[in-house]
Order: C-alpha cells, then structure tokens, then sequence
C-alpha cells in the first residue's frame, strides 16, 4: 500500500482535512495526531473497515477500541444510557484526553468493542483531528498508531516508522503534547472506575463528581487478575531492549544503575540510562538519555514514548530507569514505564 503524507501547513490546511475526510469517508485508514498520542482513525461504524485497523497495527481483535467524536452532542447517537456523572464530566473534560465508557447502543459493531457491550468515547481536543473528524461527518476510531507492543507514537516520524505502507495517510501535524494516552474512565459499574491513568487524574474527576475508584489490576499488576480494560493485559509499550526500573533512595539507585551498566558492559552489551535533567550527569553509561525536570512531571510524561524509541533507534540492549514522581500525570507515567518494562520494577533498599 502506498502511505500518502501530508504535512499540515498554515495555508493548505483546509485543503488536507478535506483530503483526510475523504479517505476516511471511502473506508480508508488515515494516522493523525491528537493530543494525547497519534491515532490510525477509521469509520467506525463498518466491520470491514474497522478490521483493516487491527490488521495494520497487528492487534488482538478483543481489545476495543475508542470511537473519537467531533463533539459531546453526538454522544447519544452510540450509547443507550447516558449516566448523571457523564454531564458534568463532558464539561469539564471535553474536548480532551478523557476517555468514557458507556453502554453501547445497536450501531457501534461488535468489533469496536471486542464483543463488549460498552464502548469507550472521546471527544479530542487536538484542533487537526478535531478538524479532520468534524469534516468526515463520521465516528472515527482510533487506537494509538503504532505497531502493537510497541511504545505509542507522539511523533509523524515514529508513525512513518511504524505504518508506512500499512495506512493509507498518515497526517502530520505537529507533536502530540500529552505525550500519553488518555484517562480510560468506566461509567458503568456502581462508581466510576479509572481503567487506565492518564493526563485527566484521579483528582481531577473527584473534584468534579466525588470518589471514584481506580481499577486494581492498573496499581498491582499481578498476572492472575483479570482488567477490566483488555488493553493492560498485553505487554506494552515495549522497546526492543531490555527495560529495567529501579525505585528507592536516589543516591543508591544511581549506584545501583551504574554498577549493572558496568556489568552488562562487561558482558558487550550497549547499555542506556533514562534519567532526569537533574541527575543524568550522574551515570556512566553508552547512551544516556534525559527524559526532563525532577520539577516538570508533564515534561517527563510527554518524553517517555519518544526516549523509549530513541533507545531502540540506538540499538540499546540493557535499559535502565530510576523511577519518576507519582503525583499527577507521574501516575501514567510510571503505569506505562513498568508496563514497558514488563512489570520490572526493583526496589533497592537502604
Ligand atoms: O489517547 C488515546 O486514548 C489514544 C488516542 C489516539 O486517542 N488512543 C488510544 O487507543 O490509546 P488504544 O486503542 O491504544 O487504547 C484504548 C484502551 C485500551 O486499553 C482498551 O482496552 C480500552 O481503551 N478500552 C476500549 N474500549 C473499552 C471498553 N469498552 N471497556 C474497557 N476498556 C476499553
Ligand atoms: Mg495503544
């Protein structure tokens, strides 16, 4: 298959959302960016259509998908039961990175939810794929765009790497400045329930609606509990090399680091250290990389995807990370970190 790929500029841009509408509306798959993380969008009421999107990121097809929607008024037209929470939850968090899961009416096939009978909707606030599904007129669907397993895209490059040939557009425009997914949110169940973490937090939506829950396999992790969102059961977020995470008092973590990066050194592996701006000048390895300030969570959070990536573009073998401040956004940040790295997370003691 041959990729298009258009580079949104300022005075084409109307021309390239009619573009990217179209091939949405001739059943095509287009990656555009949002500001979580880029997605590979398609129709999502057409089996077929939707099926081609497992295919090109090599998905299971009982994870479900999210179906992105151009704005809250629409949300009726897919869900059979709009809960009392959902309202103010719309106006404080739409358009943006909240994802919601409600009961799903008869339009929304089967395979969007993996034969669920809820559907997870959002409604993004990146203007180029606010644009671009307003002007299809359509309910898109669009899971990171990435190939499965591996860490989620914040870049046009990293989607080039990923889906050249296996998309028909991919849509540059710009970086995605979240950086990590959205906040998965369960409307269904007694109390709301965090699914997955993500830049809309924990206190966020309390403030809002009151207590909520957070599901428990997201926190423990254990391989015997089942999630309830079928995406955290598979490894994700993985680069190609082997990811270790640390945790503890920073100064025998950074020795702890160093003295295993001399190890692996020893055994001719190539080594990469993920580290703050604060410490990287601390280790000693083949590649160090700074993923941001001890003081700026978001900026850790928008960076991970992309040192993860970087790592692998490195051919770096042995990966090794402190662990990151879990106030805010750090909570996503470390559930997307331990999940790249298989649940590997060492505590060092003093
Ligand atoms: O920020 C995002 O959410 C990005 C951008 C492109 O919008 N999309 C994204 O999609 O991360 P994806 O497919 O990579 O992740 C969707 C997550 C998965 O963990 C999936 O299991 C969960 O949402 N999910 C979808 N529908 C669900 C449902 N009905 N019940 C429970 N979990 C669901
Ligand atoms: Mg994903």
């Amino acid at each position: 298959m041959n990729t298009i790929v258009l580079h949104i500029k300022d005075d084409q841009q109307h021309k390239y959302y009619q573009e990217a509408a179209k091939k949405l509306l001739d059943g095509g798959l287009v990656a555009f960016p949002t500001e979580t993380v880029y997605g590979i969008g398609a129709n999502a009421l057409v089996p077929e259509v939707v099926k081609k999107i497992y295919a090109a990121k090599g998905r299971p097809s009982d994870n479900p998908l999210i179906v992105h929607i151009g704005n809250a008024n629409e949300l009726e037209k897919y869900v059979s039961e709009i809960p009392e929470h959902a309202y103010p939850l719309m106006d404080a968090f739409w358009p943006g990175a909240l994802t919601m899961i409600f009961k799903k009416n008869d339009c929304i096939p089967d395979l969007i939810t993996g034969g669920l009978k809820t559907v997870a909707i959002r409604v993004p606030s990146h203007p180029v794929a606010r644009k671009i599904i307003e002007t299809s007129g359509l309910p898109i669907a669009a899971p990171s765009a990435n190939i499965s397993g591996k860490p989620s895209p914040t870049t046009a490059k990293h989607v080039i790497e990923d889906l050249s040939g296996r998309v028909d557009m991919i849509v540059d425009g710009g970086d995605a400045n979240i950086g990590l997914e959205s906040t998965v949110l369960d409307l269904t169940g007694e109390r709301p329930m965090i699914l997955r973490p993500g830049g809309v937090t924990k206190a966020m939506i309390e403030a809002v609606i009151g207590p909520i829950d957070v599901d428990a396999h997201m926190l423990s992790l254990e391989k015997k509990e089942v999630p309830k969102s079928p995406g955290m059961k598979y490894r994700h977020y993985a680069p190609k090399g082997h990811l270790k995470v640390f945790s503890g008092h920073s100064d025998h973590v950074i020795q702890h680091i160093n003295k295993l990066v001399q190890e692996a050194k020893e055994a001719k592996l190539i080594t990469g250290v993920i580290a703050t701006q604060e410490e990287a000048h601390l280790y000693d390895a083949d590649h160090i990389r700074v993923i941001g300030s001890m003081k700026k969570p978001e900026e850790i959070a928008a960076n991970l995807f992309k040192v993860l990536r970087d790592m692998d573009d490195l051919g770096v073998e042995a990966i090794f990370s402190t662990s990151f401040d879990e106030t805010d956004i750090g909570v996503a940040t470390m559930n997307r970190l331990l999940k790249a790295s298989g649940n590997q997370k060492i505590e060092i003691g003093d």
